[in-house]
């Protein structure tokens, strides 16, 4: 990607949903589910997916290399710190992909060189340039950061940005990584690296914001403004703490107001809503309803005022329609005569091409949903693909469960859990009927991790909808997420625990296989 072609023309989108968030806490995901992600991440039309960090552990390694090997279009960049065995790392990982970029980093702050790296500046320049030239001697694609800018020596960053740049970095990105930069400080920075670094016409300046003061969407547009051509963002605004800046918040500002920035981006924004919901089923991370573009509010509107304008014309309180951002109307699509065919074919319409064995067990559970529910929306359709349809196996299936509860009765619950050709039954009581069904759960399995959070939401808006639990469990310091559809919310929240015990028991699995 040449500095020279881009510098007027798009904004790079770098996503680093699958490094930055995904090493948040609770938002780990399996292998198939960062395939899932990053997938997706390529029919949103992202520049670059940032796919992990490859040394910090073998199942970093695998995801990334695998990702390399099966996601087509976007760079896959790998996070490797300026130590020649990561960076190292990073390249064996990515060699697979068509285009991959590593992308090394260290600290300029001086809480960071100080306290985290007990190193000097000049120790800190000297390592960051031998590891770009490390890189640079492995693929031509090199980006450098220095984490905390916003709290460094800015004498200090430019004198470094322009060591590595004459060492052979082509991106250089400018994290705010604990979120204390305002817009116009740090669009301040990025052209002063601009326009007083050598050798500054040959790179792309990258914003990295995080969202301690809520400010990481508006720093990185700041960024652009002052002359940075690449965003690095995340699906949902996710990421360390409050967050980094939020993939669609600066794609749609940028594209709403591309009378103002006068460049774009390369991204498919009909995807947006797609990929938002994906991710945060698959993190087990809800989205709180105000957000901005892919709430379910951001588009509702309520006064009597504001739909009366809108009847009139949409433009009086929409800057951007629903459509664009891929919130279509829930439409009736489906019920129980529309047959197999017509369920394949807005499967195949929403994105989903499912193999045979596959779609026979989509169509069963379509079947069985539509008889209890006359209409069929697609968002029902979608929750229960993303319910049946996961690759995780499954050593855990419920097989029936019963539950008793009401206001004079102590909430008991039943369960009968196939493991291959073992039955497992038990019954437990507890606080409520969903608190009964995981105490059996666990009776049963024998497998007692901690529940960390538990949400419920309808899929569709009447009171026959279907139910979707997410949850996250904790079990030896990790966090497994599980998620349950069904028009009975006790046994979605069943399957959800459930789902997170197979989870939890492939990592298990796994690492007596020998994986970190
Ligand atoms: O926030 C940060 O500084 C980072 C770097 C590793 C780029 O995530
Ligand atoms: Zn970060």
């Amino acid at each position: 990607m040449s500095a020279e072609k881009n510098k007027n023309d798009y904004v790079v989108i770098f996503d680093t949903t699958l490094r930055d968030a995904e090493q948040s806490p609770g938002a780990s995901l399996n292998l198939h589910e960062k395939l899932e992600v990053a997938q997706q991440l390529a029919r949103l039309g992202v520049d670059i997916i940032e796919a992990g960090f490859p040394i910090s552990s073998q199942v970093q390694f695998d995801a990334v290399e695998r990702i390399c090997a099966e996601v087509q279009g976007p760079v896959i960049a790998g996070l490797a710190r300026t130590i020649a065995k990561d960076i190292e790392s990073a390249a064996k990982a990515l060699k697979g992909a068509k285009r991959w970029r590593i992308h090394t980093f260290t600290s300029s702050s001086p809480e960071h060189m100080k306290h985290m790296l007990r190193m000097t500046p000049q120790e800190v320049l000297v390592r960051a340039v031998e590891a770009v030239q490390l890189a640079k001697s492995l693929t031509d694609d090199v980006e450098f950061s220095a984490q905390d800018v916003a709290r460094s020596d800015q004498a200090f960053v430019q004198e470094l940005v322009a060591a590595v740049i004459e060492a052979g970095a082509t991106t250089i990105n400018i994290p705010d990584t604990v979120g204390y930069a305002i817009p116009a400080e740090y669009g301040r920075m990025i052209a002063d690296l601009c326009q007083k670094v050598p050798g500054a016409e040959k790179v792309i300046f990258s914003t990295h914001c995080h969202n301690d003061l809520g400010l990481a969407t508006a720093n990185s547009l700041a960024g652009v403004i002052n002359g940075a051509r690449q965003i690095e963002c995340t699906i949902n605004g996710l990421g360390e703490r409050a967050g980094n800046a939020s993939l669609e918040e600066v794609v749609m500002a940028i594209r709403t107001r591309k009378d103002l920035f006068k460049v774009d981006t390369r991204i498919n924004t009909t995807e947006i809503y797609r990929t938002s919901r994906l991710v945060s089923r698959l993190m087990g991370i809800p989205v709180q309803p105000n957000k901005a573009i892919v709430g379910a509010n951001a588009f509702a509107h309520e006064s009597g005022i504001h739909v009366d304008g809108l009847l009139k014309n949409r433009s009086t309180y929409e800057i951007m329609t629903p459509e664009s951002v891929g919130v279509t109307q829930s439409m009736m699509v489906l019920g129980r005569h529309s047959g197999r065919h017509g369920f394949k074919a807005r499967c195949e319409e929403l994105g989903f091409e499912l193999a045979e064995a596959d779609l026979n067990v989509a169509y069963e559970r379509f079947l069985d949903i539509a008889d209890k529910k006359k209409e069929i929306f697609d968002e029902d359709i979608i929750a229960l693909l993303a319910d049946e349809i996961v690759d995780v196996p499954k050593m855990y299936v419920l097989d029936y469960m019963q539950c008793s509860a009401g206001t004079k009765t102590l909430p008991s619950a039943t369960v009968r859990i196939l493991k291959g050709d073992e039955v497992l039954q038990e019954a437990a009581w507890g606080d409520g009927p969903v608190d009964a069904a995981y105490n059996a759960i666990s009776k049963a399995t024998g497998l007692e991790p901690e529940l960390k959070n538990y949400s419920i939401r309808a899929v569709t808006g009447s009171s026959e909808a279907l139910g979707e639990a997410i949850l996250q469990i904790g079990y030896e310091g990790k966090t497994f997420v599980g998620r349950g559809v069904s028009t009975d919310i006790i046994e979605a929240s069943a399957k959800a625990y459930i789902s997170a015990l197979n989870n939890m028991m492939m990592r298990v699995n796994a690492k007596q296989n020998g994986k970190k």
